[in-house]
């Protein structure tokens, strides 16, 4: 962890779910707060977007938990049928986005610009985006990780990037879903190369969280969440279990 930056634990459901399970979800986060107290981290939970309205009515009076949603467009508003808005996330009750997840730059070829565009948006209009970054697993055999995550990372990473409205998240696109995460040591690194661009091309790149994400488990959570510069994690699968969530949230150093 990077000196007192607060950590940030966020859930991504990505298309999974259905009414009945986000309120269970919902419920059973509700409950672990409620018999075990604020976890010592920010936590976020990014719904699919119909159960947005139903999240947020779930987490009423729940300031601990904050919504977020999984995607927005470019734009403000418009002709762009089927998408969704920065404002109306923030409309519904979101606080947080994420863009230029690996999985919508593999299926919707995003590029770094638009996702870089899409961060631009979110934070104007008043969300903090979660901004992914990762390398692919030929990326990383070929040793080119570093290089490959930092020109993401300078092309993806919004103007105006600040502590309170950016938060980096490291996915490595072989370890999402599969299993398999980078070790340790690999983690640092790539941490500690984000943190020293984010030094130079922000004003205050001390601030911004960079969390880790990828096959994070309750079982490795406290290890990934104790190395130099990871300021929190971004859950996938992990974060469609109460249980498992929450114990990811309690492994915050
Ligand atoms: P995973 O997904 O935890 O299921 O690997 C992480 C992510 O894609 O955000």
């Amino acid at each position: 962890m990077t000196g007192s930056l607060r950590p940030l634990i966020a859930g991504n459901w990505k298309m999974n779910g259905s009414r009945a399970t986000t309120r269970d979800l919902l419920a059973g986060l509700r409950a672990f707060l409620r018999e075990s107290g604020p976890a010592g981290c920010d936590i976020v939970v990014c719904a699919p977007a119909p159960y947005l309205p139903l999240a947020a009515d779930r987490l009423e009076g729940v300031s601990e938990i904050e919504l977020g949603g999984q995607d927005c467009h470019t734009a403000v508003s418009g002709a762009h049928t089927g998408d969704v808005s920065a404002a109306m996330l923030l409309d519904v009750g979101c606080a947080y986005v994420i863009v230029g997840h690996s999985e919508r730059r593999a299926d919707h070829g995003e590029d770094s610009e638009t996702v870089k565009a899409k961060g631009e948006t979110a934070i104007a209009s008043g969300l903090t985006a979660i901004v992914c970054i990762g390398e692919t697993l030929e990326d990383r055999d070929a040793g080119r990780a570093v290089d490959v995550v930092g020109s993401q990372l300078d092309s993806s990473l919004p103007d105006g990037t600040d502590a309170a409205n950016t938060v980096i998240a490291y996915e490595p696109v072989w370890a999402i879903g599969t299993g398999r995460t980078p070790n340790e040591a690999e983690i640092g690194e790539i941490h500690a190369s984000i943190r020293a661009r984010l030094l130079d091309r922000t004003e205050d790149g001390s601030g911004v969280r960079i969390l880790y994400g990828g096959s994070v488990k309750p079982e490795n959570a406290a290890a990934i969440l104790s190395v130099p510069d990871v300021n929190g994690a971004l859950v996938g699968g992990a974060s469609l279990d109460a249980t498992a969530f929450w114990s990811i949230c309690q492994s915050c150093p």
